[in-house]
């Protein structure tokens, strides 16, 4: 089955400031958008890519391919999940119910090839599953004056990135379930947990970061000379 990739472009990005949402602020040269696409495109399990924009974005209006690749736009919602699910309704009918598909944020352009054909390889032998890390860090719980009020456990705590993947209908399924609940699910991991799944976690690299503050830009800029 041909595997598309839907990618969440439609943020504000407001923690990462600036004059533009921050998938359009430039990185080595480029908007940080266009280094995440090419990432996509460029691997050779990836098929096609479904972009989640703004109702105002005019960035891909000359653009239908990147690396050989179909790409496609849609218009998001008011939060990522809602994104995500807009995505996954405009995508063509030829993927299948039963095909996987790919969730990657735009705000991710330091994804690893290898990291992608691992979660596909691994993930795709059962229900789907994410890309994420073992918490490195002591956890702390902070109290409403910003103290300690106590430690939680680190083992068995992950953190969780993208790409993640899961079958296009039981996502869709699971995403609607969450909407219809009123609830904000953060990844499409907790909306499968939330239906009963239980998604594999895929250990990938910790370079994966999502560019969300302003210090990022420079961070994400150093990473992209030194990842592939
Ligand atoms: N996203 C989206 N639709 C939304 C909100 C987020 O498509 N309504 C996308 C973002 O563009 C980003 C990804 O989801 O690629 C991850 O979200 P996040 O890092 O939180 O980005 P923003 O929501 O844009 O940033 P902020 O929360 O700081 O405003
Ligand atoms: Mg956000």
């Amino acid at each position: 089955d041909a595997l598309w990739c839907v990618i969440p472009a439609a943020g504000k990005g407001v923690r990462a400031g600036g004059d533009r949402p921050k998938q359009y602020q430039h990185v080595a040269g480029r908007p940080l958008l266009d280094h995440t696409l090419e990432r996509l495109a460029m691997h050779p399990l990836v098929a096609g890519l479904m972009v989640v924009i703004a109702a105002d974005d005019t960035h891909f209006a000359a653009v239908d391919h990147v690396n050989g690749k179909p790409l496609l736009t849609t218009v998001g919602g008011s939060e990522r999940s809602h994104s995500v699910l807009a995505g996954i309704e405009a995508l063509p009918a030829s993927v299948a119910a039963a095909a996987f598909v790919l969730v990657h944020d735009a705000a991710r352009p330091c994804v690893r090839a290898d990291d992608i054909t691992r979660l596909v390889t691994l993930a795709g032998q059962g229900e789907g599953g994410i890309l994420g890390a073992p918490l490195r860090d002591t956890l702390k719980r902070a109290d409403a004056d910003g103290h300690s009020a106590g430690t939680e456990p680190r083992d068995g705590r992950w953190r969780a990135f993208t790409p993640q993947m899961f079958r296009r209908e039981a996502l869709a399924r699971a995403l609607r379930l969450a909407a219809g609940a009123g609830i904000v699910v953060s990844d499409e991991a907790m909306a499968i947990e939330r239906a009963g799944g239980k998604p594999l976690l895929v250990e990938g690299a910790e370079d994966n970061i999502k560019v969300t503050t302003p210090a990022d830009f420079a961070l994400a800029e150093f990473l992209l000379g030194r990842t592939r």
